[in-house]
C-alpha cells in the first residue's frame, strides 16, 4: 500500500521535474520558446519557396504560432501540452527533402540567434529528426518510398 502511494507520487511529479532540468540546461522556456517560433515563421512566411507553400493553407496566423509553441514546450521540455498530430497536416503537401532542408536551414539560423547554445542545440537535434520522420512519411504515400510489402 505505501509502495503503491510511493510509485503514484513519483509518477505524478515526474514531469515538472523533467521540464525544470530541462529548462535548466538549455535556458528554454515557454516565453524563449514562443520567440523562437514567431521569429522563425517570420522568416518562413518571407522566404519564396516555403512562404506561398504556408500562405496557401494558413489564413489565421495567431493560432497555428500558439499550436507551433505549444507543439516545441511538448518537444522540447515535455511539458505535454500539444495534443496534435503532424503527419496527416504535411501528407500531400507539395514538398520533398529539399524543402526540408531549406525550412532547416531557417530554423537553425533563428535557434542560434534567439536561444544559449545548448538550447539551440536541443532544438536543432529535435526538428532534425522529426524532418527526417515527416519527409519519409511523404515520400511513402507518394509511392517513392521504401516498397510495402504487403
Ligand atoms: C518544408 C517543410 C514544412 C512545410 C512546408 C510545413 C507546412 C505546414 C503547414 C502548411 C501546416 C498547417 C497545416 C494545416 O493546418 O492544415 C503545418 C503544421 C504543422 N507543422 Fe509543418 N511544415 C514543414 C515542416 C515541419 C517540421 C520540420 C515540423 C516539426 C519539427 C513541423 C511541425 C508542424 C506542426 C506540429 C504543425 C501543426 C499540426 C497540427 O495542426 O496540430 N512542420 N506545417
Amino acid at each position: 500500500m505505501s509502495s503503491i502511494q510511493t510509485s503514484s507520487s513519483r509518477s505524478l511529479s515526474a514531469r515538472p521535474a523533467i521540464t525544470a532540468s530541462l529548462e535548466a540546461w538549455t535556458g528554454l522556456d515557454d516565453e524563449v520558446l514562443r520567440e523562437l517560433v514567431h521569429a522563425f515563421y517570420g522568416k518562413i512566411r518571407n522566404d519564396s519557396v516555403l512562404g506561398p507553400i504556408f500562405a496557401a493553407r494558413i489564413d489565421d496566423w495567431p493560432p497555428h504560432l500558439d499550436r507551433m509553441t505549444s507543439f516545441w514546450s511538448s518537444v522540447a521540455l515535455m511539458t505535454g501540452r500539444y495534443h496534435g498530430a503532424p503527419v496527416p497536416k504535411h501528407v500531400g503537401l507539395p514538398i520533398d527533402w529539399s524543402h526540408f532542408e531549406r525550412w532547416l536551414t531557417l530554423f537553425r539560423e533563428t535557434a542560434m540567434e534567439i536561444c544559449t547554445p545548448a538550447g539551440a542545440a536541443h532544438v536543432i537535434e529535435r526538428a532534425e529528426r522529426i524532418a527526417r520522420s515527416l519527409n519519409f512519411a511523404i515520400e511513402d504515400a507518394k509511392g517513392t518510398g521504401i516498397p510495402k510489402l504487403v
